[in-house]
């Protein structure tokens, strides 16, 4: 039995309304409402003698996850895939999705049943993808179709370990008359494909695009539905890509893998560190340690300071945050009683990488001290701390694997908060550590001629 119902859905945000506004009521964005026509149907009624369980009911069985062939992949996800388990990997259109999952398509297939659906590319094309990856299969199955209720047909019959959707916004569900990629028709192919994984404990990849501002296109209410959002990124001028987890349910978010995209396909960076930076010792540069969940990571801090021709100093950033730079200026400005209100100060981190880590601070300032001094920093030194606004310089998470970090990259000098004194003993006569306890102590250690 099915009816015919008309609803007003935001594009933006995925909120439904009875009647059309101009302006979404929820996010406040105008013309992104949209009359969708739903096809109501009558509910499965499926009723399978469920009931609750005390804890000593409860199988623990421990999951398995299996490998995605990357490590980097691996780590994003929480330590591999979760059998069962809905993934949303998003990304602008061009990145590498579809490189990145039909390579590990083929690298998961040697031990278990694969199944990519190819929804936006023909048979054909996928085949002349692989051939340019060069690399092995075994249990590789690629199905061509955009039609929901077939590929659910396809997905029980070949019943696969992993399976994969490329892309969501190109299926349709021919029983509602949106057109595919909106939001009433990604949101109810996600959900029947959801139910499909959770029922059969197949694990599910869902490709989406994303639009420009970086959210990704269709309903934020895609994200609540499956366990895993990741993210793959990069800029159009570097071939490194970022895979970076925004939400997962099996793992922490703060992991990020790290892929260079080759002629033949993604390349797994096993050293990230050196990407990131430079070891040239030039005045306004100098290097800091964050930490990028389990992983350190050592990334370059440039800036660059000049005299300004403005009544108003531009200020500008890439890879930290803009509000962080106002503080750091403001801080050095009181306590290291330095006027920088005639300069122009620009950031910018080695490759654009983002920095969430305030730790960076100490690193930013610096740079921009040397830069204006025009003093290259003390040579082979990475500085961790976060600027406190009376100056001093507080404790950073992590400091211990940060350290080690920059011992293993071989650099001779660190710049740190106050150590326990254990911990100062462990790195005895492989780094020089010098603890400060505020910026002025650490211009003075690093800046001098
Ligand atoms: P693709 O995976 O099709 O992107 P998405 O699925 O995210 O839209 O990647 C497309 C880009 O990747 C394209 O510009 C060409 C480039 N590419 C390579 O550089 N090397 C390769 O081996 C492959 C397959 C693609
Ligand atoms: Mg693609």
């Amino acid at each position: 039995m099915s009816s015919k119902l008309s609803t007003f859905i935001c594009q933006n945000c995925g909120t439904e309304t009875s009647q059309y506004f101009g302006k979404c009521l929820n996010c406040k964005s105008w013309n992104t409402i949209v009359e969708e026509i739903k096809s109501k149907r009558k509910k499965n009624q499926d009723t399978k003698n469920k009931k609750s369980l005390a804890f000593n009911e409860i199988s623990s069985k421990k999951i398995s996850r299996f490998t995605s062939g990357f490590r980097e992949f691996d780590r994003v996800l929480g330590g591999g895939i979760v059998p069962g388990s809905v993934v949303l990997l998003g990304g602008e259109p061009g990145i590498g999705k579809s490189t990145l999952v039909l390579q590990s398509a083929g690298k998961i297939s040697l031990n278990e049943k694969v199944l990519y659906i190819t929804a936006e590319e023909s048979l054909e094309q996928v085949k002349i993808r692989w051939e340019r990856l060069n690399q092995s299969s075994f249990d590789l199955k690629i199905f061509a179709e955009t039609n929901l209720s077939l590929i659910i047909e396809e997905i029980k019959r070949i019943n696969p370990s992993f399976a994969v959707i490329d892309s969501i916004q190109a299926i349709h569900n021919d029983e509602m008359e949106s057109s595919p990629g909106s939001v009433s028709q990604v949101r109810a192919c996600s959900s029947e494909l959801q139910n499909l994984a959770k029922d059969n404990n197949i694990a599910l990849l869902i490709i989406g695009h994303v639009t420009k501002d970086g959210a990704l296109a269709g309903p934020k209410t895609l994200e609540h539905l499956v366990d895993t959002v990741i993210n793959f990124a990069g800029d159009n001028i570097s071939s490194h890509r970022l895979l970076r987890s925004i939400k997962n349910r099996f793992g922490s978010t703060f992991e990020i893998g790290i892929f260079e995209m080759l002629e033949e396909g993604l390349r797994e960076i096993k050293n990230p560190s050196s990407i990131f930076t430079n070891k040239e010792n030039i005045s306004g540069v100098t290097t800091t340690i964050t930490n990028q969940g389990t992983r350190p990571l050592a990334v370059d801090i440039q800036a660059l300071v000049n005299k300004t021709f403005y009544s108003n100093p531009r200020r500008t950033t890439t890879g930290i945050s803009i509000n962080r730079l106002h503080q750091i200026l403001a801080v050095i400005e009181k306590h290291v009683e330095i006027k920088l209100s005639d300069f122009d100060c620009y950031i910018a981190t080695g490759g654009g990488f983002e920095i969430n880590d305030p730790s960076s601070d100490l690193g930013v300032a610096i740079s921009i001290l040397s830069s204006l001094k025009n003093i290259p920093p003390l040579a082979s030194s990475a500085f961790i701390g976060e600027l406190g606004l009376s100056g001093q310089v507080r404790k950073s998470n992590n400091l211990r694997t940060k350290i080690e970090e920059a011992v293993r990259l071989g650099i001779k000098n660190i710049v740190v908060p106050k150590l326990e004194e254990q911990l100062n003993n462990n790195f005895q006569n492989l780094i020089n550590i010098k603890e400060i306890s505020n910026i002025k102590e650490a211009v003075d250690f690093s800046l001098s001629k």
